[in-house]
């Protein structure tokens, strides 16, 4: 047997493991269904699954399991908790809302809203197949949303009125999804800065990749950041939705380093002749090297929202909506297109089956609501 193949078989055999014990686990807390496996990453698993409740009641989640060995990191599990109390609370309609934080047998779960489309990653994928540029009016309206998502949470405040310095710090394409009916969700708030202060992977560069490349100068520096740093994040990502090509690609962390803090940034405009003046000024002015520099999120989703309001195509969750249905033609599933098979749409066909909803009083509820 080749090292090779051995290692394969042990990546294999400890996959098995890992897949038994979050499944033993979650069997354990009793109250998840777990319906399919959507990505395994280096710091977590990320399922498809149900929250089960009295009644045959079945709410469809994400359910995020992290790797036990970032659990037993002490110092990485409290900055973790810590983080996830602090963003629990982001309740608004570009974030990916969080549920719950659980733990069983010292294994570590996030239960979260779940996200029926894909990642901006799956989109800028599918343009490059495709060799199609991303409509710029497209590009600026999620990059927009995005910015209203930051917004939100950079100036949230604690009870006591002060603002909590929440940073997403992970602004990347992966962790930005679309409904398929056109609405944009900035997820995984509040799990980079565990991940990038202590995280026991790194020594692993491997898992890492990806993620580093959308950081801002400040912090790949290490130094410390505030809201502007996903300003600048998220500039990165606007630059990639028009070119569908990465801003920043070294992979040495040192070359990487000079790539994001002092390299000349290149010029849009040369490479994508189509980009609008005001849109290449938006961007430059949030990838400014320097933070004092930049706009707020909230000033750079206005004026990209200007931009958007003055166009004659006027760029909405409908016209994404069927942008996304003519990109990925078989996969697209619009809400509309058939309610989810839970327990408790089974459980309202069973009442209108009996002819409940036209005696009870519960019947005649679900009736009125439609549900
Ligand atoms: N709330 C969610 N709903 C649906 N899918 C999700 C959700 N969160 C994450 N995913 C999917 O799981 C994948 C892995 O997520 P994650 O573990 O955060 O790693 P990464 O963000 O590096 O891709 C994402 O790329 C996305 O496809
Ligand atoms: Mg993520």
């Amino acid at each position: 047997m080749t090292d090779d193949h051995g290692a394969r078989l042990a990546a294999v055999a400890c996959e098995s493991v890992i897949m038994h014990s979050d499944e033993h686990i979650l069997e354990y807390a009793g109250s998840f269904r777990l319906v399919r496996k959507i990505a395994q990453g280096g710091m977590a698993t990320v399922y498809e699954a149900e929250h089960l409740g009295p009644a045959g009641f079945a709410k469809r989640i994400a359910l995020k399991v992290i790797h036990p060995h970032y659990a037993k990191e002490k110092t990485w599990l409290q900055l973790f908790i810590d983080e996830a109390k602090l963003s629990a609370n982001l309740v608004h309609g570009n974030i990916v809302q969080i549920y719950q934080l659980g733990e069983v047998e010292g294994q570590y779960y996030i239960a979260m809203e779940y996200i029926k489309g894909p990642t901006l990653r799956n989109m800028i994928e599918r343009h490059r197949e495709l060799d199609r540029l991303i409509p710029v009016h497209v590009a600026a309206y999620v990059t927009s949303r995005v910015c209203r998502a930051l917004d939100f949470a950079h100036t949230y405040a604690g009870p006591d009125g002060r603002p909590l310095d929440i940073v997403h710090r992970d602004v990347s394409p992966n962790n930005i999804m679309s409904t398929w009916d056109g609405h944009i969700k900035l997820a995984d708030f509040g799990i980079a800065k565990a991940k990038t202060s202590s995280d026991p992977m790194d020594a692993s560069p491997m898992l890492m990749m990806g993620k580093k490349h959308y950081m801002s100068p400040e912090q790949i520096l290490g130094l410390d950041v505030d809201g502007r740093s996903d300003v600048f994040a998220i500039g990165v990502v606007l630059y990639e939705l028009l070119t569908l090509e990465p801003l920043f690609y070294e992979d040495a962390t040192e070359l990487l380093i000079d790539e994001v803090t002092w390299r000349p940034l290149p010029n849009i405009r040369e490479k994508v002749p189509a980009v609008p003046k005001a849109i290449e000024e938006a961007l430059m002015a949030a990838l400014d090297r320097d933070p004092a520099h930049r706009p707020t999120a909230a000033t750079f989703g206005k004026t990209l929202d200007r931009w958007c309001e003055a166009q004659s195509v006027v760029a909405t969750p409908d016209r994404l909506q069927d942008h996304l249905a003519a990109l990925f033609p078989t996969t697209y599933q619009p809400s509309a297109a058939g309610a989810e098979i839970t327990r408790f749409s089974n459980f309202k066909h069973g009442l209108r089956r009996n002819g409940a909803h036209q005696r009870g009083w519960f019947g005649r509820l679900l009736h009125g609501m439609r549900v």
